[in-house]
Protein backbone atom coordinates (compact mmCIF):
# COMPACT_ATOMS: atom_id res chain seq x y z
CA UNK A 1 0.00 0.00 0.00
CA UNK A 2 3.25 2.41 0.66
CA UNK A 3 3.78 2.89 -2.99
CA UNK A 4 0.34 3.62 -4.20
CA UNK A 5 1.39 7.60 -4.41
CA UNK A 6 4.37 6.81 -6.36
CA UNK A 7 2.15 4.94 -8.29
CA UNK A 8 -0.72 6.94 -9.21
CA UNK A 9 2.41 9.87 -10.21
CA UNK A 10 3.54 7.08 -12.36
CA UNK A 11 0.62 6.31 -14.32
CA UNK A 12 -1.41 8.45 -16.34
CA UNK A 13 -2.52 6.31 -19.32
CA UNK A 14 -5.49 3.74 -19.45
CA UNK A 15 -5.71 2.35 -22.74
CA UNK A 16 -8.71 0.83 -24.10
CA UNK A 17 -7.26 -1.24 -26.73
CA UNK A 18 -8.75 -1.29 -29.98
CA UNK A 19 -8.49 -4.46 -32.03
CA UNK A 20 -8.16 -4.16 -35.64
CA UNK A 21 -7.98 -6.49 -38.07
CA UNK A 22 -4.38 -7.79 -39.48
CA UNK A 23 -5.27 -6.72 -43.56
CA UNK A 24 -2.25 -4.08 -42.91
CA UNK A 25 0.51 -6.07 -40.99
CA UNK A 26 3.08 -4.52 -42.04
CA UNK A 27 1.81 -1.12 -42.23
CA UNK A 28 0.83 -0.55 -39.33
CA UNK A 29 1.14 2.28 -36.99
CA UNK A 30 -0.19 3.57 -33.73
CA UNK A 31 -2.59 6.46 -33.80
CA UNK A 32 -1.61 9.44 -31.48
CA UNK A 33 -0.75 8.64 -28.02
CA UNK A 34 2.24 10.75 -27.31
CA UNK A 35 1.00 11.88 -24.09
CA UNK A 36 1.34 15.27 -23.15
CA UNK A 37 2.36 16.78 -19.92
CA UNK A 38 4.36 14.95 -17.44
CA UNK A 39 7.99 15.53 -18.00
CA UNK A 40 8.91 16.13 -21.17
CA UNK A 41 7.80 15.58 -24.71
CA UNK A 42 7.96 13.11 -27.31
CA UNK A 43 11.74 12.71 -29.43
CA UNK A 44 10.37 9.30 -30.85
CA UNK A 45 8.90 9.41 -34.29
CA UNK A 46 8.92 6.35 -34.96
CA UNK A 47 5.02 4.98 -34.95
CA UNK A 48 5.19 1.76 -36.38
CA UNK A 49 6.12 -1.52 -34.42
CA UNK A 50 7.67 -2.76 -37.10
CA UNK A 51 10.58 -0.33 -37.26
CA UNK A 52 13.80 -0.06 -35.10
CA UNK A 53 14.47 3.20 -32.94
CA UNK A 54 16.13 4.61 -29.89
CA UNK A 55 13.92 5.87 -27.03
CA UNK A 56 14.38 8.39 -24.02
CA UNK A 57 12.76 8.99 -20.37
CA UNK A 58 9.66 11.22 -22.08
CA UNK A 59 9.25 9.21 -25.27
CA UNK A 60 6.03 7.43 -26.67
CA UNK A 61 6.83 3.58 -27.39
CA UNK A 62 5.28 2.01 -30.34
CA UNK A 63 4.89 -1.65 -29.89
CA UNK A 64 2.74 -4.76 -30.91
CA UNK A 65 0.52 -7.39 -29.63
CA UNK A 66 -0.83 -10.09 -31.93
CA UNK A 67 -3.37 -12.88 -31.26
CA UNK A 68 -3.15 -15.72 -32.60
CA UNK A 69 -2.52 -19.32 -31.95
CA UNK A 70 0.76 -21.15 -30.68
CA UNK A 71 1.96 -22.64 -33.57
CA UNK A 72 1.28 -19.27 -36.12
CA UNK A 73 3.85 -17.62 -34.35
CA UNK A 74 6.98 -20.20 -35.15
CA UNK A 75 8.58 -20.88 -38.43
CA UNK A 76 8.73 -24.72 -39.37
CA UNK A 77 6.96 -25.28 -35.50
CA UNK A 78 10.65 -24.63 -34.26
CA UNK A 79 11.57 -20.86 -34.55
CA UNK A 80 9.55 -17.97 -32.92
CA UNK A 81 9.81 -14.94 -34.68
CA UNK A 82 8.66 -11.77 -34.43
CA UNK A 83 5.17 -11.30 -35.90
CA UNK A 84 6.68 -8.46 -38.50
CA UNK A 85 9.22 -11.33 -40.50
CA UNK A 86 7.36 -11.98 -43.39
CA UNK A 87 8.20 -15.16 -43.00
CA UNK A 88 5.12 -15.87 -40.70
CA UNK A 89 2.04 -15.86 -42.70
CA UNK A 90 -0.46 -13.90 -39.59
CA UNK A 91 -2.50 -11.90 -41.91
CA UNK A 92 -3.42 -14.58 -43.88
CA UNK A 93 -4.16 -16.59 -40.64
CA UNK A 94 -7.17 -16.18 -38.31
CA UNK A 95 -5.19 -13.53 -36.46
CA UNK A 96 -5.32 -9.99 -34.94
CA UNK A 97 -3.00 -7.38 -34.35
CA UNK A 98 -3.20 -3.94 -32.01
CA UNK A 99 -0.34 -1.17 -31.64
CA UNK A 100 -0.09 0.39 -28.54
CA UNK A 101 1.68 3.56 -27.67
CA UNK A 102 2.67 3.79 -24.14
CA UNK A 103 4.96 6.47 -22.40
CA UNK A 104 8.38 4.95 -21.84
CA UNK A 105 9.32 4.72 -17.79
CA UNK A 106 5.13 5.11 -16.96
CA UNK A 107 3.38 2.13 -15.80
CA UNK A 108 0.00 1.93 -17.76
CA UNK A 109 -2.53 -1.00 -17.85
CA UNK A 110 -3.90 -1.63 -21.13
CA UNK A 111 -7.39 -2.65 -20.87
CA UNK A 112 -9.30 -5.43 -23.48
CA UNK A 113 -12.56 -5.19 -23.57
CA UNK A 114 -13.47 -8.98 -24.37
CA UNK A 115 -17.13 -8.94 -24.89
CA UNK A 116 -16.36 -8.20 -28.92
CA UNK A 117 -13.58 -9.45 -29.09
CA UNK A 118 -12.92 -12.83 -27.88
CA UNK A 119 -9.20 -14.70 -27.16
CA UNK A 120 -10.19 -17.76 -27.78
CA UNK A 121 -11.87 -17.32 -31.29
CA UNK A 122 -7.97 -16.33 -32.55
CA UNK A 123 -6.40 -19.14 -31.25
CA UNK A 124 -5.88 -18.57 -27.66
CA UNK A 125 -2.18 -16.96 -27.52
CA UNK A 126 -0.75 -13.17 -27.48
CA UNK A 127 2.88 -12.74 -28.64
CA UNK A 128 3.99 -8.93 -27.84
CA UNK A 129 6.63 -7.58 -30.24
CA UNK A 130 8.59 -4.67 -31.75
CA UNK A 131 11.68 -3.54 -33.87
CA UNK A 132 12.87 -4.91 -37.33
CA UNK A 133 16.89 -5.28 -37.28
CA UNK A 134 16.58 -5.47 -33.30
CA UNK A 135 13.21 -7.67 -33.65
CA UNK A 136 11.90 -8.21 -29.79
CA UNK A 137 9.45 -10.69 -29.09
CA UNK A 138 7.65 -12.13 -26.00
CA UNK A 139 7.10 -15.75 -25.57
CA UNK A 140 3.71 -16.48 -26.65
CA UNK A 141 1.52 -16.35 -23.52
CA UNK A 142 -1.53 -18.48 -23.33
CA UNK A 143 -4.92 -16.86 -23.02
CA UNK A 144 -7.97 -18.55 -23.53
CA UNK A 145 -9.38 -21.61 -24.68
CA UNK A 146 -13.01 -23.47 -24.23
CA UNK A 147 -11.61 -24.34 -20.73
CA UNK A 148 -9.84 -21.48 -19.18
CA UNK A 149 -9.31 -17.90 -19.65
CA UNK A 150 -6.27 -15.86 -18.13
CA UNK A 151 -7.15 -12.17 -17.83
CA UNK A 152 -4.18 -10.79 -16.08
CA UNK A 153 -1.16 -9.76 -17.14
CA UNK A 154 2.53 -8.10 -16.48
CA UNK A 155 4.74 -7.42 -19.76
CA UNK A 156 7.91 -6.21 -18.92
CA UNK A 157 10.00 -3.83 -21.40
CA UNK A 158 13.96 -4.18 -21.52
CA UNK A 159 15.69 -1.42 -22.91
CA UNK A 160 19.65 -1.34 -23.41
CA UNK A 161 20.68 2.44 -24.06
CA UNK A 162 17.23 3.28 -25.39
CA UNK A 163 16.97 -0.12 -27.58
CA UNK A 164 14.39 -2.90 -27.35
CA UNK A 165 16.10 -5.92 -25.94
CA UNK A 166 13.83 -7.66 -25.01
CA UNK A 167 9.90 -8.45 -23.80
CA UNK A 168 8.90 -10.69 -21.51
CA UNK A 169 5.70 -11.79 -19.00
CA UNK A 170 6.31 -11.30 -15.54
CA UNK A 171 4.47 -14.21 -13.58
CA UNK A 172 3.65 -14.52 -9.91
CA UNK A 173 3.32 -17.90 -10.00
CA UNK A 174 -0.59 -17.75 -8.94
CA UNK A 175 0.83 -16.30 -5.77
CA UNK A 176 -2.31 -13.86 -6.47
CA UNK A 177 -5.34 -15.94 -6.54
CA UNK A 178 -3.44 -18.93 -4.04
CA UNK A 179 -6.53 -20.26 -2.07
CA UNK A 180 -9.30 -18.68 -4.21
CA UNK A 181 -11.51 -21.29 -5.18
CA UNK A 182 -13.39 -18.82 -8.11
CA UNK A 183 -8.86 -19.48 -9.60
CA UNK A 184 -7.19 -22.14 -11.36
CA UNK A 185 -3.67 -22.30 -11.32
CA UNK A 186 -2.42 -23.18 -14.67
CA UNK A 187 1.21 -24.50 -15.17
CA UNK A 188 2.19 -23.22 -11.44
CA UNK A 189 2.21 -19.50 -13.48
CA UNK A 190 -1.16 -17.97 -14.23
CA UNK A 191 -4.37 -17.29 -12.60
CA UNK A 192 -7.37 -18.67 -15.26
CA UNK A 193 -11.05 -18.31 -14.67
CA UNK A 194 -12.98 -21.09 -16.02
CA UNK A 195 -14.19 -19.86 -19.55
CA UNK A 196 -17.66 -20.59 -19.01
CA UNK A 197 -18.39 -17.88 -16.33
CA UNK A 198 -17.40 -15.34 -18.71
CA UNK A 199 -20.41 -13.24 -19.97
CA UNK A 200 -20.05 -13.47 -23.42
CA UNK A 201 -19.95 -17.46 -23.15
CA UNK A 202 -23.09 -17.22 -20.41
CA UNK A 203 -21.36 -16.57 -17.11
CA UNK A 204 -21.60 -13.45 -14.54
CA UNK A 205 -17.53 -12.63 -14.99
CA UNK A 206 -16.40 -9.81 -17.22
CA UNK A 207 -13.64 -11.85 -18.67
CA UNK A 208 -11.58 -8.37 -20.05
CA UNK A 209 -7.90 -8.55 -20.25
CA UNK A 210 -5.45 -6.45 -18.28
CA UNK A 211 -2.11 -5.53 -19.48
CA UNK A 212 0.33 -3.93 -16.85
CA UNK A 213 3.24 -2.46 -18.66
CA UNK A 214 6.39 -1.72 -17.07
CA UNK A 215 9.65 -0.57 -18.16
CA UNK A 216 13.23 -1.68 -17.25
CA UNK A 217 17.02 -0.96 -18.03
CA UNK A 218 18.18 1.91 -19.19
CA UNK A 219 17.34 5.21 -22.16
CA UNK A 220 19.45 6.12 -24.74
CA UNK A 221 21.14 8.62 -22.51
CA UNK A 222 21.63 5.91 -19.97
CA UNK A 223 19.10 7.07 -17.45
CA UNK A 224 17.85 4.08 -15.61
CA UNK A 225 14.00 3.17 -16.27
CA UNK A 226 12.15 3.02 -13.22
CA UNK A 227 8.69 1.98 -13.23
CA UNK A 228 9.85 -2.03 -13.56
CA UNK A 229 11.09 -1.17 -10.29
CA UNK A 230 7.32 0.49 -8.54
CA UNK A 231 5.49 -2.82 -10.43
CA UNK A 232 7.98 -5.63 -9.00
CA UNK A 233 6.20 -5.61 -5.60
CA UNK A 234 2.74 -5.01 -6.85
CA UNK A 235 0.15 -8.04 -6.69
CA UNK A 236 -1.31 -8.90 -10.06
CA UNK A 237 -4.62 -6.99 -9.13
CA UNK A 238 -3.58 -4.18 -7.52
CA UNK A 239 -3.23 -1.46 -10.49
CA UNK A 240 -6.76 -2.00 -11.32
CA UNK A 241 -8.16 0.16 -8.60
CA UNK A 242 -6.55 2.86 -9.70
CA UNK A 243 -8.56 2.76 -12.86
CA UNK A 244 -11.75 4.23 -12.34
CA UNK A 245 -13.65 3.58 -15.18
CA UNK A 246 -12.45 -0.14 -14.77
CA UNK A 247 -13.30 0.12 -11.15
CA UNK A 248 -16.79 -0.28 -11.67
CA UNK A 249 -16.36 -3.60 -13.80
CA UNK A 250 -13.29 -5.22 -13.43
CA UNK A 251 -11.90 -4.04 -9.45
CA UNK A 252 -15.87 -4.83 -7.78
CA UNK A 253 -15.60 -8.07 -9.31
CA UNK A 254 -12.11 -8.73 -8.50
CA UNK A 255 -12.56 -7.34 -5.28
CA UNK A 256 -15.61 -10.47 -4.89
CA UNK A 257 -12.75 -12.74 -5.17
CA UNK A 258 -10.40 -11.77 -2.70
C1 LIG B 1 11.64 -24.73 -42.95
O1 LIG B 1 11.21 -25.87 -43.69
C2 LIG B 1 11.46 -25.77 -45.09
C3 LIG B 1 10.84 -26.99 -45.78
O2 LIG B 1 10.83 -28.09 -44.94
C4 LIG B 1 12.98 -25.69 -45.32
O3 LIG B 1 13.26 -25.58 -46.70
C5 LIG B 1 13.52 -24.46 -44.57
O4 LIG B 1 14.93 -24.43 -44.68
C6 LIG B 1 13.14 -24.51 -43.09
N1 LIG B 1 13.52 -23.24 -42.49
C7 LIG B 1 14.11 -23.15 -41.29
C8 LIG B 1 14.44 -21.76 -40.83
O5 LIG B 1 14.35 -24.12 -40.59
C1 LIG C 1 -16.84 -4.15 -22.00
O1 LIG C 1 -17.88 -3.76 -22.89
C2 LIG C 1 -19.18 -4.06 -22.37
C3 LIG C 1 -20.18 -3.74 -23.48
O2 LIG C 1 -19.90 -2.52 -24.08
C4 LIG C 1 -19.42 -3.27 -21.09
O3 LIG C 1 -20.69 -3.57 -20.55
C5 LIG C 1 -18.34 -3.63 -20.06
O4 LIG C 1 -18.46 -2.85 -18.90
C6 LIG C 1 -16.94 -3.42 -20.66
N1 LIG C 1 -15.92 -3.89 -19.71
C7 LIG C 1 -14.86 -3.17 -19.35
C8 LIG C 1 -13.92 -3.80 -18.40
O5 LIG C 1 -14.68 -2.03 -19.77
C1 LIG D 1 -7.09 -25.33 -22.17
O1 LIG D 1 -5.80 -24.99 -21.70
C2 LIG D 1 -5.45 -25.64 -20.47
C3 LIG D 1 -4.12 -25.06 -20.01
O2 LIG D 1 -3.16 -25.05 -21.03
C4 LIG D 1 -5.39 -27.15 -20.70
O3 LIG D 1 -5.07 -27.79 -19.49
C5 LIG D 1 -6.77 -27.61 -21.20
O4 LIG D 1 -6.70 -28.98 -21.50
C6 LIG D 1 -7.16 -26.82 -22.45
N1 LIG D 1 -8.53 -27.17 -22.81
C7 LIG D 1 -8.87 -27.40 -24.07
C8 LIG D 1 -10.31 -27.75 -24.31
O5 LIG D 1 -8.08 -27.35 -24.99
Amino acid sequence: MCSSKTLTHLISTVVILLITTTTSFHNAVALGGDVVGGGGSNTNHIYSPCSDTKIQRSDGFTFGIAFSSRPSFFLNQTVLLSPCDRRLTLAAMNSQLSIFRPKVDEISLLSINTSAFFPDNYGGYMVAFAGRKYAARSIPAFIANSTFIVTSFTLVMEFQKGRLQNLYWKRDGCASCKGNQNFVCLNRQDCAIRTPSCKVRGGTVDCSLGIQLAFSGTDKHLRVLNSWYEVENLKQYSLYGLYSNLKSSLTSQFNNFF
